[in-house]
């Protein structure tokens, strides 16, 4: 993996049609290198821009870009599954606890994927994407990644990973697990002397041996993908050229510093100026005090231009016009990749 490149901004502003653009031209110019498209929006849309079905499923768009539209939830679910099994299995194994009729339902309630904070869902689904576990394709190892990221205030709770949210979860399960433990141990020397134990010690220390590696793997996919967002995670900003979402992405700025590098700002949907038409002439003149305005605000990051186009980028025809004009026809990737000003 060399690269992480994540958009975000304001809705609308065109995060998802840069992020596809960005991927389709950068599959082309940079033919060995393995590209990934990922949406983390929960409205996904990369299946609309490229016409096609993606889904939850690593999908083909060229030869060397795949696109997926994760269900994280799903694979949360796979993985609270496996572990909602194994306590059920060592505590009905525990003498009297077992025999609680209510310790399944409360296994069931505890440990449910909903009880993953999202953006702990979206970095195990991440994690797993980048170790190509699980998917269908022969072994893809992505050399890039371009995320398209939802508008700011969610983008924020994809990168509070572990500090916070990985450590409640993490802490919650040691919690109940210790506390049943414990509640093994009393119990398990209360029978002792009473009669012979009939459960199988060894069995019920490994099944707790092995939960404990599943929680504490839990951390470590957070932890690492965190530490990657930090390491080659490189972050732009969409704008368009007004101050609702300018605002925006000087505070989207500030609250990712402590989690992403910001290497670029791209101000979208530039009206051109035209002949015949004032209108455009007038909105691209109010246009142009924004775009002083932005260059100003982040003089020391590369700024990429893009005009409104008069079709949408869909396809991956559109999507590469969209691409040219962000970043001109003579562009090379290392430009796109690391930008200097
Ligand atoms: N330069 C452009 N010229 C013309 N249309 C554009 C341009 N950029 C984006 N669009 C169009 O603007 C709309 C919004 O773009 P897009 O979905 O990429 O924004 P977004 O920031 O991802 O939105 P959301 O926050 O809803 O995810 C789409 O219909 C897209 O086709
Ligand atoms: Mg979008």
């Amino acid at each position: 993996m060399e690269k992480i490149l994540v958009l975000g901004g304001k809705g609308g502003v065109g995060k998802s049609s840069i992020s596809a653009a960005t991927a389709v031209l950068l599959s082309d110019l940079l033919p060995n290198k393995k590209i990934l498209l990922i949406s983390f929006d929960m409205a996904h849309n990369l299946s609309d821009l490229f016409q096609l079905e993606i889904n939850n499923k690593l999908t083909p768009l060229s030869r060397n870009l795949w696109g997926i539209e994760p269900d994280a939830n799903i694979y949360a679910e796979e993985y609270t599954k496996e572990l909602i099994q194994k306590m059920k299995t060592l505590m009905i194994q525990m003498p009297i606890v077992g025999m609680i009729p209510q310790i399944e339902k409360f296994i069931d309630k505890t440990f449910t994927a909903n009880s993953i904070p999202l953006a702990l869902k979206n970095a195990m689904f991440f994690q797993k994407i980048l170790d190509a576990e699980d998917i269908n394709t022969d072994d893809v190892q992505f050399d890039i990644v371009i995320a398209d990221f939802p508008p700011t205030a969610n983008m924020i709770t994809l990168f509070e990973i572990p500090e916070d949210q990985v450590k409640v979860v993490l802490k919650y399960s040691l919690n109940f697990y210790n506390s049943i433990k414990g509640a093994i141990r009393n119990v398990s020397k209360m029978w002792r002397n009473i009669i012979k134990p009939f459960d199988d010690r060894e069995q019920r220390r490994e099944l707790g041996k092995e939960i404990f590696n599943m929680i504490v793997e839990l951390e470590k996919r957070g932890e690492r993908i965190s530490d990657l967002i930090h390491d080659i995670g490189s972050l732009r900003l969409v704008t368009i050229a007004e101050k609702p979402s300018f605002e925006e992405i000087k505070r989207a700025r500030d609250l990712t510093e402590k989690y992403i590098k910001l290497e670029g700002v791209h101000i979208n949907m530039i009206t051109p100026e035209a002949k015949k038409c004032d209108f455009c002439n007038i909105l691209h003149s109010n246009q142009l005090k924004y775009i002083k305005e932005i260059k100003s605000e982040f003089k020391k990051l590369k700024i990429w231009q893009s005009k409104r186009l008069k079709e949408e980028p869909i396809g991956i025809n559109g999507l590469k016009k969209l691409a040219y004009e962000i970043y001109g026809v003579d562009i090379n990737a290392e430009n796109i990749l690391n930008p200097k000003i």
